[in-house]
């Protein structure tokens, strides 16, 4: 702590000195306490007011301040600003649990979240991201289910892993990510070592109004991306330190060891879309690199800490809708979805104005056509509707986000149109053989087998080692046999059945 205060008069939040910070205004000293001590309410009702409510899902975090330098020449796929060569700006990163709540352990087994916010000088750009490349549902009217399935049951309010296998298993989709959870990438040792992934495909535009697709990979510079605790590790560590990786990265900063990670794009050519083996836009599919390599574009460094958590911590706000001219959407329903989302959750757990707050706030010009609503700082000026005669703000339609890719035909409640590679088994499979080595293998059949052996109900368990099978063979074997092997049998718990069954 710098700033000394020592000596300096204590106030209100009115500015207006104390009289005392230990003792309430009473009727004499033994005395009944005053409505009129001003001082006491004021404690008494911020103290009540403290907290906000907690994101809904990814409520444990924490981040940092840094800035995103441009090293590489990526202008002909973007005209963004703040993706041209040498552009240098401020942003904010957060890095979270998933399912867990504000002050769960951060080394429970979750993906991770990886956000990115940086001020450019055309509006805020937010990449709201993970540290796996794929996610484990493709439409959005499953993910409400999802984070339910994996947060708490109703009736006992404990986690259940019956619950998590039991969406999990009845909906394949998510095999690809299972996967990457059971694997070394559940449990990273670090934030600083992770990597971020967009995982959705979004567009880009350059200055001749031609389009790609692109996904944008953030690559640790601190190791390989695969750095982990081992479950024994990190259940000793949920003990020791739930904050362990909250901790790390506030010391490193403090320590001067800035992290650091390089932004690649890789490009989809605007066509290819159409014809490519694998649908780009199914969140649960990655895009192979030797059909698509990446190409590096900068650097991003975390090198300062916040000093108040809750303004700049808390209240930090991201959303995928925050775009700029260059970068836009994609036909992803999950993406399109997560851009109604955001601002949503952020009306109610903020307030309207959130936009506002410091950490939210653009370091570009804003000239909103928004006006007043809680807790307001901006001034609104006249005049405030449009169309007007008095020279108030105009559109400027060269300058809006890229152009969507809209598929004719009727509106249907139907899933993506499958393609030859489009089956839910084959990439979750090739993690597995391709790029998982011996020992990872063994990691992942002992992760899988822990977590199916606490609490999983036998017809649950049946159908979870078919999963485990239909991504690859000689996988599932194992984890049938070595599931068996240690519950000597079948599984005895109840499932839903009863709310004795237990989960962590
Ligand atoms: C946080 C919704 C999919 C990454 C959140 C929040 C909501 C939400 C409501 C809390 C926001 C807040 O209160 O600040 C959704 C919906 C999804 C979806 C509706 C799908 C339809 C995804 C996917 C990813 C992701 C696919 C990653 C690729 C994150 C991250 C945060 C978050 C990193 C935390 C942001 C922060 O650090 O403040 N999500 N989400 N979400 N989501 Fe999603």
């Amino acid at each position: 702590m710098t700033n000394d205060k020592r000596g300096r008069p204590a106030t209100t939040d009115g500015g207006a000195p104390v009289q005392s910070l230990e003792h309430s205004l009473t009727v004499g000293s033994d005395g009944p306490i005053v409505l009129n001590d001003h001082y006491l309410i004021e404690q008494m009702a911020n103290f009540n007011r403290e907290r906000i409510p907690e994101r809904q899902p990814h409520a444990k975090g924490s981040g940092a301040f840094g800035h995103f330098q441009v090293t590489g020449d990526v202008s002909k796929y973007t005209k963004a600003k703040v993706f041209q060569p040498g552009a240098k700006t401020d942003i904010v990163a957060r890095f979270s649990t998933v399912a867990g709540e504000r002050g769960s352990p951060d080394t429970w087994r979750d993906p991770r979240g990886f956000s990115v916010k940086m001020y450019t000088e055309e509006g805020n750009f937010d990449m709201v991201g993970n540290n796996t490349p794929v996610f484990f549902v493709r439409d959005p009217l499953k993910f409400q289910s999802f984070i339910r399935s994996q947060k708490r049951r109703a009736d006992n309010g404990l986690r259940d892993h019956d619950m998590q296998w039991d969406f999990w298993t009845l909906s394949p989709e998510s095999a690809h990510q299972v996967t990457y959870l059971m694997g070394d990438r559940g449990i990273p040792r670090t934030w600083r070592e992770m990597n971020g992934y967009s995982s959705h495909t979004y567009s880009l535009v350059n200055e001749a109004g031609e389009m790609f697709w692109v996904k944008f990979h953030f690559k640790t510079d601190q190791g390989d991306g695969n750095a982990h605790f081992t479950q024994e590790e990190a259940d000793e560590m949920a003990g020791a330190d739930s904050d362990y990786h909250r901790r790390d990265l506030f010391n490193a900063i403090a320590e001067g060891n800035a992290p650091s990670w390089t932004l690649y794009f890789q490009i989809m050519p605007f066509e290819d879309a159409k014809t490519y083996r694998i649908n780009p836009f199914d969140l649960t599919k990655v895009w192979p690199h030797k059909d698509y390599p990446l190409i590096e574009v900068g650097k991003m460094v975390l090198d300062r800490n916040p000093t108040d958590f809750h303004t700049e911590i808390e209240q930090a706000a991201f959303e995928p809708n925050n775009m700029v001219p260059g970068v836009g959407l994609s036909p992803d329903k999950m993406l399109l979805a997560r851009g109604f989302s955001y601002a949503d959750a952020h009306r109610a757990r903020l307030g309207v104005n959130y936009k506002q707050i410091p950490v939210n706030k653009p370091q570009a010009e804003t000239n909103a056509y928004t006006k007043d609503g809680a807790l307001r700082v901006n001034k609104s000026e006249d005049p405030v509707y449009f169309p007007n005669s008095y020279g108030g703000p105009e559109a400027h339609p060269q300058k809006s986000e890229a152009g969507l890719w809209y598929s004719d035909g009727e509106m249907v409640r139907q899933a993506y149109t499958l393609r030859e590679d489009d089956d839910d088994w084959s990439q979750a499979g090739s993690l597995v053989r391709d790029v998982m080595d011996d020992a990872a293998r063994e990691r992942l059949v002992n992760n899988v087998t822990g977590h199916l052996c606490d609490g999983v109900s036998e017809k649950i368990l049946q159908r979870a080692f078919e999963y485990w099978r239909n991504i690859d063979g000689d996988i599932g074997a194992r984890i049938e046999k070595a599931v068996r092997d240690k519950l000597g049998g079948e599984s005895k718990a109840p499932g839903m059945a009863s709310a004795k069954s237990i989960g962590g």
